[in-house]
């Protein structure tokens, strides 16, 4: 029988003190929902005696969250404890996390108290917090660095005032993975009462050890582990819940232990938690970095392609990207290129393969990273090819203070047409220019321009949705410059015309 971990997720807590990550309580209900879609059981919602907004959040958190558990942090004292249990009357199932500081450290130079006064007002703060809810969560704040006979008492003295989580933080990040385990195993072996107890982590990466000294934790008896999305909290951060997740998921044989959380949902988390915070994931993260599955030498390429198993131990899949290993690079053949390809669904005869690998070179100079929309879209335009209507030619001449001008040839059904018209813009400019040509009475109804991925040297996708005698007609174009896009995308809709004769 395998054993279950508890995942507390602590991104909208620990995660949000990082400076700049502050999120507004519409923006925290977004992440909040997206975490219990993702299958977390605790979300640790603020600290609401810190500030309003925070206990503002814990409110509005408690009520748009139905099933995980809303916790919300205190000190050991006990207007803390009055506030936390006031912003969680709305939380269907809510937890006060209480605690103080138990390493030398903090007892004698932040709190500057004794060892046996620190017990005294650590029951007395569980009792507290017991008052007002039953799941009452004691940290034991700097951990790692705190005597583990100490600590023993500590954590008995607080599940034997009805603590029902135990937390462990390595708070400064500074113990070995060993140390971590043994830390754990000490206090299964020593405190009477630990059964009635989960032990919990939740380590920091000072010195990039989090995730190893949580799994550590984890092989030595702990049953929850406290994690943020894309590991961001504190500092260095906190333990990444991806990290963790996917350590169980991939080393289940060796570990027997599982989660509740929905692996396939762990990547659109991370995207979000990134975009909100302001937080960008660095290429090489561990699961969810943009590299973490991309294959760029020609030599891993070629091992993907006859078996993935070759370069990776987890499928991208899993985790809810979907794009292709291959990452597709100027330095690609054909036969990855090909691959792409039928991917995403395509098949082509090989001139018509030939023909799109020489557009794929031409793009490949001048984006260093080939996508599957770029690909779909490079098939498009070799598609294109076969409308009647093209762009041949298009100049634009644009500037501060100048007027837009546009220079336009098209050629239909084989016939070379040129047009010059100005704008007040240079997409207006090349537009006018076209109907200079086309001669019919089109109203752009929607013009929707966008970047594709990312940086200067991105695609920009356009979207048009064109009226031409009372119907709709949609168009769509993509390129590296965006006038080219625009015009593209007017023709795709225009080509979707009836011909008149
Ligand atoms: O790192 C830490 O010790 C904490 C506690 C407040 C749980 O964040
Ligand atoms: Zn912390």
């Amino acid at each position: 029988m395998s054993d279950r971990l508890y995942i507390f997720d602590t991104t909208l807590r620990d995660g949000e003190q990082v400076p700049g990550c502050q999120l507004n309580t519409v923006e925290k209900i977004e992440v909040a929902k997206t975490l219990q879609e993702l299958g977390v059981d605790v979300i640790e919602a603020g600290f609401p005696i810190s500030s309003p907004g925070d206990f503002e959040s814990v409110v509005e958190l408690s009520k748009a969250v139905t099933w995980p558990t809303i916790c919300a942090l205190t000190r050991a004292v006990e207007k803390d404890i009055d506030v936390a249990a006031e912003s969680l009357k709305y939380a269907k199932k809510g937890r006060i996390h209480t605690g103080i500081g138990t390493s030398d450290f903090h007892i004698y130079h932040k709190l500057h108290s004794n060892p046996d006064a620190i017990i005294e007002r650590a029951v007395a703060a569980v009792k507290y917090a017991k008052k007002y809810v039953e799941d009452v969560e004691f940290y034991a704040e700097d951990a790692g660095r705190t005597d583990n006979v100490y600590l023993a008492k500590v954590i008995e003295a607080v599940i034997k005032a009805g603590a029902t989580v135990v937390n462990i933080p390595d708070t400064t990040g500074y113990t070995l993975p060993n140390e971590f385990g043994e830390k754990i195993k000490f206090l299964t072996e020593n405190v009477k009462g630990i059964h009635n107890a989960i032990i919990s982590t939740h380590c920091h990466n000072d010195l990039g050890m989090a995730t190893a000294n949580t799994v550590s934790g984890i092989m030595n008896g702990a049953r929850q582990a406290e994690v943020t999305i894309n590991g961001i909290g504190e500092r260095a951060g906190n333990t990444s819940l991806e990290e963790v997740v996917m350590i169980l998921k991939s080393r289940y044989q060796t570990l027997n232990i599982e989660t509740g959380i929905n692996t396939k949902k762990i990547y659109g988390a991370s995207r979000l938690v990134s975009t909100l915070m302001n937080m960008p994931v660095q290429p090489n993260k561990a699961v969810v970095g943009r590299n973490a599955f991309a294959h760029s030498s020609g030599i891993h390429q070629d091992g993907v392609l006859k078996n993935r198993e070759n370069y990776e131990i987890m499928d991208p899949g899993d985790v809810g990207i979907n794009e292709s290993a291959i990452l597709l690079t100027a330095r690609s053949g054909r036969a990855a290129l090909k691959h792409r390809l039928e991917l995403l669904g395509f098949e082509f005869s090989k001139e018509k393969l030939n023909e799109i690998y020489e557009e794929f070179l031409l793009l490949a100079d001048k984006k260093k990273d080939i996508r599957d929309d770029d690909i779909a879209l490079l098939v498009g335009d070799a598609t294109r090819k076969e409308r009647r209507i093209k762009l041949n030619y298009l100049q634009v001449v644009t500037g501060k203070d100048l007027k837009p001008m546009a220079n336009v040839t098209l050629d239909i059904a084989g016939e070379k047409f040129t047009a010059t018209s100005s704008g007040n813009g240079p997409v207006d400019a090349a537009i006018k220019a076209v109907k200079q040509i086309i001669h019919r009475q089109i109203i752009i109804e929607e013009f929707l321009v966008q970047a594709i991925t990312r940086g200067s040297d991105d695609i920009g996708k356009v979207h048009m949705q064109i009226e031409y005698n009372k119907n709709i007609f949609h168009g769509f174009g993509a390129h590296t410059d965006i006038i080219t896009a625009s015009v593209e995308a007017y023709l795709d809709a225009i080509n979707k015309l009836p011909v008149t004769k």
